[in-house]
């Protein structure tokens, strides 16, 4: 009855996992899972969400269903971090809805965009190996354009000349910062000229914010996001609150729609609750509950700031670190210094990640991602040593 089900390739990364849980050697160091990391190697929970989640066990009085949205507090309290203070809704065109973390907003966006129509997406490449994967599912084609450029920044003239074929018939996918998995983000003025480009074209755009502040600071992660809004009438938003506050398991995200016309709104969330129903019928309570209650705190909303301050200029010194390394080996880690987030790209060949793994016991992605936080100042020069071994 099963039998025309084919065998689905297993995740490259939870094969990872169970390699380096397997791998004896004490010093071996994992690279691959993205979770951040303190420099002892932990992930804690972050002193503002439990303290948030200890009152929330106190006050919360029912568990009844809320319905498809899910908390609209947790969804409404987020906005002015997102979108401004100054510019929360955008004049009452924003309105968002809980989702089952950044990957269930992305899957009720993607759903949306060919609900509407569309029927190509442009994604640079590489990308978070799910954005393709969803997109397949969804029967939405991938326009492919390179991400980078050889020298660890932005392509973009690759970006310039997808757009400049693109047209009202395509939504393009953009990471908003920390870029999934090069690391490499557009830069303010990048970004002016993305808004302007995407706007020309009259393409939707479908922005995924699954890592703000662990890049440059929580504003200055949402520049380009908070750009591209004022210059096109509509878009999509997809956010995760899975990483900024440490909740991974708990799936915390909410997705937003920027429309033309107020008016719109009630029609355009409709699908998205529609699509929730579908899927999930109602996301999970607990996680986006704590981040709620956090940001009705102004002590939690400033402990909470304070550890996501801690966390990205722990990245920021390992960035740092690899940086002052420079030419090791074959390779540049120079750039990695100026790049943002949990990840980056080191460009080892298949054989230099198979023995990076095998002689130095150091595992990460065959693409040679890293993340970063997975470097601490215990393990640093071993990694920089083994880049060394593996590519001179
Ligand atoms: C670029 C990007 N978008 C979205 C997500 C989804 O995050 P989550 O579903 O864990 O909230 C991730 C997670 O790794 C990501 O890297």
């Amino acid at each position: 009855m099963l039998s025309d089900l084919q065998q689905q390739p297993a995740d490259a990364l939870l094969a990872l996992i169970k390699l380096h849980n397997a791998d004896p050697r004490p010093d071996k160091i994992d690279l691959g899972v993205g979770v951040y990391r303190t420099g002892q190697g932990e992930t804690p929970v972050f002193g503002a969400i439990k303290a948030a989640e200890r009152k929330l066990v106190e006050a919360q009085d029912s568990k009844a269903y809320l319905g498809p949205e899910g908390d609209m507090g947790f969804v409404t309290r987020l906005m002015p971090y997102i979108f401004g203070k100054d510019s929360a809704d955008m004049g009452g065109r924003i309105e968002g809805m809980q989702t089952p973390g950044g990957t269930g907003s992305l899957r009720l966006a993607l759903a949306m965009v060919k609900r509407a129509g569309y029927n190509r997406i442009l994604v640079g490449k590489p990308s978070w190996p799910n954005h393709a994967q969803i997109c397949a599912d969804i029967g939405l084609e991938v326009g492919e354009f390179h991400h980078s450029a050889a020298d660890g920044t932005a392509n973009m003239d690759a970006l310039r000349e997808a757009l400049s074929s693109a047209g009202p018939d395509d939504a393009i996918l953009l990471h908003g910062c920390c870029h999934n998995p090069t690391g490499i983000d557009y830069s303010n003025a990048e970004w002016d000229e993305i808004a302007g480009l995407i706007a020309e074209h009259k393409v939707l755009p479908v922005i995924d914010l699954a890592y703000q502040g662990l890049g440059m600071g929580m504003e200055e992660d949402a520049y380009g996001l908070r750009r591209v809004l004022v210059e096109v009438p509509e878009a999509l938003i997809s956010y995760s609150c899975d990483k900024n506050f440490g909740l991974y398991r708990d799936r915390v995200g909410a997705l937003y729609a920027m429309v033309a016309d107020e008016g719109d709104l009630s029609r355009v969330m409709s699908n998205g609750h529609s699509l929730a129903r579908a899927n999930w019928s109602q996301p999970p309570d607990h996680g986006a509950a704590a981040v709620r209650m956090v940001l009705e705190d102004e002590a939690l909303t400033a402990q909470w700031l304070d550890e996501l301050d801690q966390m990205r200029e722990r990245m920021r010194q390992v960035r740092a670190k690899l940086a002052a390394a420079g030419e090791t080996g074959g390779v540049d880690l120079a750039p990695i210094g100026g790049q943002n987030g949990l990840f980056s790209i080191i460009p080892f060949t298949p054989e230099q990640v198979q023995e990076m793994r095998s002689k130095h016991g150091i595992y990460f992605a065959g693409s040679g991602r890293i993340n970063v936080a997975g470097l601490t100042t215990g393990n640093i020069d071993q990694f920089i040593a083994a880049v060394a071994d593996v590519t001179g």
